[in-house]
């Protein structure tokens, strides 16, 4: 089975998905793709031998991902700190085959302009006693995708956003590439 990766920004989950998948027969991950040329996700790609490439929010929209995607015959794409909206016409020919990472227990803390340190300070500016991961498919629909999996943790008082962040980026680590082995 083949995975891409689309990512656009750091990617300390999609190296933990590269190093989990370099291990197994059972999937490889044939791809990671970045709307952001200076995204460290590209150096880490180099570093698993796996094959990369950019491309603009353009190309993304007019279909040439899509039609890349399918022309390698990818079985899955995961979404990995990927902030473009996933146009409607990549989600018909990927149906149920596009899993997205959030760092909070949705649907709390979701949606249009929720990712990063947004997140970890709507939690906080709550009073949030919980806080969490969500792995969920893609749909037309920001953060709305049917949920595969969450996973909690807590959230102490004097934790700082970034505190909250480590904690989330922990747990992410932890389950991320068994759930995406799970789906394939
Ligand atoms: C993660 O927290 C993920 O939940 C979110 O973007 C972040 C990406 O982090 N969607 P990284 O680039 O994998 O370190």
């Amino acid at each position: 089975k083949k995975i891409a990766i689309l990512a656009s920004g750091s990617g300390s989950n999609a190296e933990k998905i590269m190093e989990y998948f370099s291990k197994t027969e059972k999937a490889q991950v044939s791809l990671v793709a970045s709307n952001k040329k200076e995204a460290f996700v590209l150096e880490r790609a180099k570093k698993y031998n796996v094959p990369s490439f950019t491309f603009s929010k353009k190309e993304l929209e007019s279909g040439m991902l899509t039609a890349k995607l399918l022309s390698l015959e990818i079985d899955l794409v995961v979404l990995a700190g990927f902030l473009l909206k996933i146009p409607d016409e990549f989600i018909k020919n990927f149906p149920d085959k596009i899993v997205n990472i959030h760092p909070a227990l949705l649907p709390k803390h979701g949606g249009k302009g929720m990712y990063g340190m947004y997140v970890h300070q709507a939690v906080k500016d709550a009073g949030d006693k919980e806080t969490g991961i969500t792995i969920h498919l893609v749909n037309e629909n920001y953060d709305e995708g049917k949920v595969i999996f969450q996973a909690g943790v807590e959230v102490l008082e004097k934790d700082s956003p970034e505190d909250i962040a480590n904690k989330v980026h922990e747990l992410e680590h932890k389950y991320f590439p068994n759930v995406i082995e799970s789906l394939l």
